[in-house]
C-alpha cells in the first residue's frame, strides 16, 4: 500500500522562534496519522535540528531538508551535503521545487545527480515536477512532465524508484491561490503513474507516492485528495498556519 502524505514546505519563511511555535502549535492540535500515513516537514536547513528534536518519537512524522548538493563533501561553500543531513537523522529531501529550477537554474541532469547521492545514502528524494502556465495552456504538460521524470529519475532500477516521492507541483498553481481542479490533478498524477508503469511496471507504479501541491488548503485538501492517483499535497503557504496543516493532515484518505 503506498503513503499517503501531508508534506509542508516552509520554503524561507518564519524565524527559529516562529518555527518551533508552528511544530509546538501542529502538534497540540487533534490528528491522527494511520499506518499508511505520514506528514513530513521540509524545514530551512538552520531549523532542522530544532524540528528533529521536536518531532523525536512522533510516529509516522519526519523532517525534510528543503535541498541538498550533489557532492559528497569538500570545497563547496555555503553547500549542504547529504552526509550532514544523515547526522541529523534527515529521512526526506525535497529536490527540484520549480523555485530552484527557475531561480538556481537547476537542470534535470543535476537534479539526477542529487536524487543519486540521496538514494545512495538512504534519503528518500521528494521529486518535483510541474509546468508552468504556458505548457498547460498549449496543452503541453505531460510531455513536459514525462521528460522532467525521464532526465531525472528513469535511469534508476525498480527498488531505487520506489524510495522516491513524487510531488507534481503545476508553478500557475504555486502560491497564486489557483488551485489545480480535482479532475485536473487526477488526470496528469494517472498520466504520471501510467509512466512508472511503462517503465517499472505495474506493482511498482503502484507503490509510488504522488503528491500535489499548488495552493493546496484545508478547505479542498480533502476534494483533491479523494482522487485515486493523489496521495496527498506539498504544502506551502496554508504550511504556516497550525489548523491549516493539520485540517490537511486530517484529509488524507
Ligand atoms: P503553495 O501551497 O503556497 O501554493 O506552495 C506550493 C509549493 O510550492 C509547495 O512546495
Amino acid at each position: 500500500m503506498r503513503k499517503q502524505i501531508a508534506a509542508a514546505n516552509w520554503k524561507m519563511n518564519l524565524t527559529l522562534q516562529k518555527g518551533e511555535e508552528l511544530l509546538d502549535d501542529i502538534i497540540a492540535l487533534p490528528h491522527e496519522l494511520k499506518a499508511d500515513q505520514q506528514a513530513i516537514f521540509a524545514v530551512p536547513f538552520p531549523y532542522l535540528a530544532m524540528a528533529q528534536q521536536k518531532v523525536h518519537g512522533k510516529k509516522n512524522v519526519f523532517i525534510a531538508a528543503q535541498n541538498c548538493y550533489n557532492k559528497k563533501s569538500g570545497a563547496y561553500t555555503g553547500e549542504t551535503s547529504v552526509e550532514m543531513l544523515l547526522s541529523l537523522d534527515i529521512s526526506y529531501v525535497v529536490l527540484g521545487h520549480s523555485e530552484r529550477r527557475e531561480y538556481f537554474n537547476e537542470s534535470n541532469q543535476f537534479l539526477a545527480e542529487k536524487v543519486n547521492i540521496c538514494l545512495e545514502n538512504k534519503i528518500h528524494p521528494i521529486f518535483c515536477c510541474g509546468e508552468a502556465l504556458n505548457v498547460r495552456e498549449a496543452n503541453g504538460q505531460n510531455d513536459f512532465v514525462a521528460k522532467q521524470l525521464e532526465e531525472s529519475l528513469f535511469h534508476l532500477s525498480a527498488e531505487q524508484i520506489q524510495n522516491v516521492v513524487i510531488a507534481y507541483e503545476p508553478i500557475w498553481a504555486i502560491g497564486t491561490g489557483k488551485t489545480a481542479t480535482s479532475d485536473q490533478a487526477q488526470e496528469i498524477h494517472a498520466f504520471i503513474r501510467s509512466q512508472f508503469a511503462t517503465k517499472y511496471g505495474a506493482a511498482v507504479a503502484n507503490n509510488i507516492s504522488i503528491l500535489y501541491g499548488g495552493s493546496v488548503k484545508g478547505s479542498n485538501a480533502k476534494e483533491l485528495f479523494s482522487q485515486p492517483d493523489v496521495d496527498g499535497g506539498l504544502v506551502g503557504g496554508a504550511a504556516l498556519v497550525a489548523s491549516e496543516f493539520v485540517a490537511i493532515i486530517n484529509a488524507l484518505k
